[in-house]
């Protein structure tokens, strides 16, 4: 029974993804997964068709959820939004999913919206939350409470809750990720590496950064690794709005500027779409799989999980989408009816007002090895997806 209304629940995410997967204009590819089983890592806290979360329709009572998301030009957002109406329509909310393209007015102005149209619950994932801080008091005021998705809302007392994956942890994933293939610890090799990190106005980036530091600094300070650029710090790495455009210019330039008569041998890259970037400017430098780097991305999206399969990109970091919808869902339905969710995390998450609590899901990291036991067998995509 449980297994049948997941099931249910799920194709119709897969449905609702097919459905709105369009207007791509940053990543390669923006296809849908295919979602009819929870992910291999997910047994712990498996999505959700538990007898809470599958409430009677009628228990929604028509309530009404303004679900705010960052952009469509990376397939992951597609997928949570798609994820999250369909998991709300099936418990009977009226779904009012907006996308801002990166535009940080335009999703002030979809909140505002939301608001004055008589949303009941908001879900945010912010593009840039120090602009929402106002449209979150107003929403405070009109008694609508916020739950923050995947991004922590910045300077507020406004959000209930916060449902995410470990971000610090996604970097240490990366980091450990990188110490194991190249043997850090006990190599006498060196390595060239270069940094390409998230946008500044997302706190995930910022502890993405940290986690990832706390497992490389100790090799860049023996000279294990070697950055050539020089360019190690958050501030000089990281890449507004997580734009691809400017992680291939940023390899580019590194390329031309620093590897002229050494190779790169590591990108460490905090998103698959970096990744992206850093491989085409890596091909117009002429690398070949001879000399093709390591290169580390962040969502596991079905462009990345190919190239990691033809060998094009090393690893990327899987987040279940459908996992974090389901924890976001059980949170919306505990706020409206006075309950209170699960929650995981009560200290990492200090927003410089409160510390939100918060339900972390975990990051795992996937490459040629595992993505059939994590990503296939998890019903993520399928074997016929990667092999279009
Ligand atoms: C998310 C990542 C995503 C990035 C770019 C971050 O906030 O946590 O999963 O890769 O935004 O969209």
């Amino acid at each position: 029974m449980k297994k049948k209304l997941l099931g249910a629940l799920l194709s119709v995410a897969m449905v609702a993804t097919l459905l709105t997967g369009c207007g791509s204009t940053g990543s390669e590819s923006t296809s849908a997964p295919a979602a009819d089983a929870p992910a291999a890592d997910a047994e712990a806290d498996a999505p959700a068709a538990d007898a809470e979360a599958a409430a009677p329709a009628a228990e929604a009572n028509g309530k009404k959820v303004g679900v705010a998301m960052p952009t469509q030009s990376s397939e992951r957002w597609i997928n949570d939004g798609a994820n999250m109406k369909a998991q709300l329509e099936s418990l009977g909310y009226e779904v009012d999913l907006q996308y801002a393209e990166d535009d940080v007015q335009a999703q002030v102005s979809q909140i505002e919206n939301m608001i004055a149209s008589g949303a009941n619950c908001l879900v945010i994932a912010s593009i840039d939350s120090s602009a929402l801080v106002n449209v979150e008091a107003q929403a405070k005021e009109a008694g609508i409470p916020i739950i923050a998705y995947d991004r922590l809302l910045m300077d507020t007392d406004a959000v209930s809750y916060y449902a995410t994956f470990d971000n610090k942890g996604v970097g240490t994933a990366i980091g450990k990720y990188i110490e194991e293939k190249k043997d850090l610890a006990n190599t006498t090799e060196t390595y060239t590496i270069e940094f390409f990190m998230g946008s500044p106005d997302d706190n995930n980036a910022h502890m993405l950064y940290d986690g990832l530091m706390e497992v490389l600094q100790p090799y860049l300070d023996k000279g294990t690794l070697v950055c050539k650029s020089g360019r190690t710090s958050f501030d000089d790495t990281c890449i507004l709005r997580w734009s691809q455009e400017t992680a291939q210019q940023n390899c580019e330039n590194y390329l031309t500027g620093f590897y002229a008569d050494e190779d790169l041998d590591i990108c460490a890259t905090a998103f698959d779409g970096f990744a992206y970037g850093c491989k085409a400017a890596l091909e117009g430098a002429g690398y070949t799989a001879d000399n093709w780097p390591l290169i580390t991305g962040q969502d596991a999206e079905l462009m990345a999980t190919k190239n990691i399969i033809s060998g094009s990109q090393t690893m990327s970091i899987y987040k279940d989408t459908r996992l974090l919808a389901d924890k976001c869902v059980k949170m919306v339905q505990a706020v409206l009816e006075g309950e209170e969710p699960e929650i995981n995390d009560t200290e990492q998450y200090n927003n410089n007002v409160i510390v939100v609590p918060s339900y972390l899901c975990t990051p795992v990291a996937v490459d040629k090895d595992n993505y059939k036991e994590i990503i296939v067998d998890g019903g993520y995509y399928t074997e016929e997806q990667l092999a279009e």
